[in-house]
């Protein structure tokens, strides 16, 4: 009602994830967000916490996106095939193995429910890890060694699993478990190039 107000919104069915906000100080989805479910509580809406505020609910996201870039979320090969030799194929078991980390809509509820990212802004937080994980884990995928941002201090080590991400995502992404993962697959790494240093990791 109020034309002077600005805030971001697209789709209005929870699938672009632009409308993010705190809602009672719960980062969610606005338009996801039913005047019903608080009824008869007042609502109180606030810009997404722990991102620099550009004007009233509109957030900076800059910094999400430059750590989006950074995992190189996207398939990369050491060799590519000519398009005449057919598909990458993939069975149901390997597209499953990824599949659940394919949902994330980029909303940042996940940063805004971080405790860790509210305090060390330079950790690469949970839906760049879970997307960059997501292209570690497909079979297609040769180029797991270009994402070593993601083993770094600032990124899986800084978390110290609260898991509210995972709480908070609307689409069931579960970050936190990409980041539990992800320590388990870099650490194996690790022991595999000190007792095999010639071998491949
Ligand atoms: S992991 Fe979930 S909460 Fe985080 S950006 Fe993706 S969809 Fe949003
Ligand atoms: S407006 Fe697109 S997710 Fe809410």
């Amino acid at each position: 009602m109020d034309g002077t107000l600005s805030y971001r919104w697209s789709c209005r069915m929870g699938v672009c994830g632009s409308c993010g906000m705190m809602v009672n100080g719960t980062p969610k989805l606005t338009c996801a967000a039913f005047l019903r479910d608080y009824y008869p509580q007042e609502i109180r809406v606030e810009p997404l916490v722990n991102f620099p505020i550009i004007r009233d609910l509109v957030i900076d996201m800059t910094d999400f996106m430059e750590k989006l870039k950074s995992v190189k979320p996207w398939i990369i090969r050491k060799e590519e095939k000519p398009v005449s030799e057919g598909e990458y194929l993939q069975t149901p078991a390997e597209l499953e193995a990824f599949h659940q980390f394919t949902q994330c809509i980029n909303c940042m509820l996940c940063y805004a429910a971080c405790p860790v990212y509210g305090l060390e802004p330079k950790f690469l937080g949970p839906a760049a890890i879970a997307l960059g994980y997501r292209y570690n884990m497909d079979s297609r995928d040769q180029g797991k060694d270009q994402r070593e941002i993601i083993g770094n201090h600032d990124g899986i080590w800084d978390c110290t699993f609260v898991g509210e991400c995972s709480v908070v995502c609307p689409k069931h992404v579960d970050p936190a478990a990409a980041i539990q993962r992800s320590k388990v697959d870099v650490t194996k790494n690790w022991f595999q190039s000190i007792l095999m240093p010639w071998g491949q990791r």
